[in-house]
């Protein structure tokens, strides 16, 4: 499966959603999370963390652009709205290649560090609470990983 688009109407379905995709990832998996301020991608960000098993609770990283939490696998979890037009050498390819999970908000930021394959969920708003995530995988790894969600 290559595109799957799912709403939630609360911010504990969204949460709901977040622990799914943190229970199916894999090792060096990345996925990238789009979507205007306020959208929901630290919201949904709390949710994998929840579901990889990190205990700590996930705050935006936007002051210090990478977070790193302890879970079955790592977590990083970077927020790149602050990088928008500095293209620098970062050393971040190396962390996202540890067997960890890389959460990337604001990825349009930094194209350099986007694998070729990888999720991409772009969250629109909806009405009132509501969010679409409209999510599209790129690499069979990350299809399987689409698969475990319906
Ligand atoms: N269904 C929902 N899912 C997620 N968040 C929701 C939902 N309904 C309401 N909210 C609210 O929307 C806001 C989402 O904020 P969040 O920090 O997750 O956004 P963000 O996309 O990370 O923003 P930023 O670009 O500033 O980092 C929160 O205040 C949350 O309470
Ligand atoms: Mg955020």
């Amino acid at each position: 499966m290559k595109n799957l688009c799912l709403q939630t109407n609360t911010v504990e379905e969204t949460h709901a959603l977040g622990r799914k995709i943190g229970s199916a990832v894999r090792g060096n998996m990345v996925i990238l999370l789009d979507g205007d301020l306020g959208a929901g991608k630290t919201t949904l960000t709390q949710g994998i963390a929840q579901g990889l098993g990190v205990k700590r609770n996930v705050t935006s990283p936007t002051f210090t652009i990478l977070k790193v939490y302890k879970g079955r696998m790592p977590l990083y979890h970077i927020d790149a709205y602050r990088l928008e037009g500095i293209s620098q050498d970062l050393g971040f390819e190396e962390l996202m290649e540890d067997n960890g999970l890389t959460v990337i908000e604001w990825s349009q930021f930094v194209p350099d560090l986007v694998p070729e394959e990888n999720l991409k969920i772009s969250i629109r708003l909806g009405n009132e609470d509501s969010r679409m995530f409209e999510m599209s995988a790129s690499g069979a790894a990350y299809e399987q990983l689409l698969e475990e969600l319906v």
